[in-house]
């Protein structure tokens, strides 16, 4: 198959809920894998965990309890429950943010800016470390998304889903965050472009 341009990927994408049955090969699983692992991340902290799920009735009790009733994800071959680790997220910041330093890719006068930052993180709650991570894993799961385009695959993002019950179906450490699922398959449907706003709209004066 013939490789894709980032734009045709990113214009060829829509969201695909109808899957072919055949499973996905572990190298597609991996190559996804690697299009997550790749992503740039705050201080490079690379808060994103992930949970593939492919038993049958693992997808169907995402596709029931997990997800709020999405029926239609336990027909998808995968799911990656993505995570974010929000202790790491806070621990690994400082050994992060010394080693961007020492290679140089951040300007020294910003240093101090940013590590004024990694300490308020220190003493955040929850839910701000959990807004910050999700931006994280937001950009890797949208590498995702562009890599299953690459592959002749489909995705969807499943945001509406029971956190709580998915944390306690898969015995979750309580700083793992569910920030997502990804349904992927091989798709049986091809819908066309959904409508966006024109351009004039988005552009803030
Ligand atoms: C943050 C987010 C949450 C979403 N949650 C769901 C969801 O729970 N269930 C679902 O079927 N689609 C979900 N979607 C898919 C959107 O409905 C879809 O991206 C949007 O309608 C535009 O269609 P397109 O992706 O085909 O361009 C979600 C997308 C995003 C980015």
């Amino acid at each position: 198959m013939a490789r894709m341009s980032v734009g045709e990927a990113i214009a060829a994408r829509r969201s695909i809920r109808r899957f072919r049955p055949e499973p996905l090969t572990e190298s597609q699983v991996e190559a996804l894998l690697e299009a997550a692992r790749l992503a740039p991340s705050a201080i490079n902290c690379q808060p994103w965990r992930f949970k593939v799920v492919r038993d049958q009735a693992e997808l169907d009790w995402l596709a029931a309890a997990g997800t709020r009733n999405q029926r239609w994800v336990g027909r998808a071959p995968v799911v990656f429950v993505c995570c974010a680790d929000l202790s790491c997220f806070v621990k690994d910041q400082e050994a992060n943010l010394r080693a961007i330093a020492d290679s140089g890719a951040m300007p020294p006068d910003m240093l101090a800016e940013v590590e004024g930052y990694v300490a308020r993180n220190a003493c955040a709650p929850r839910d701000f470390l959990r807004g910050a991570a999700a931006v994280n894993c937001a950009i890797a799961l949208t590498q995702m998304m562009l890599a299953a385009v690459d592959l002749g695959l489909g995705s969807t993002w499943v945001g509406m889903f029971d956190e709580p019950a998915i944390q306690e179906r898969y015995g979750l450490h309580p700083d793992l965050a569910v920030i997502a699922l990804l349904a992927v398959g091989a798709p049986s449907e091809a819908p066309p472009p959904r409508p966006r706003r024109d351009m004039a709209d988005i552009l803030l004066p």
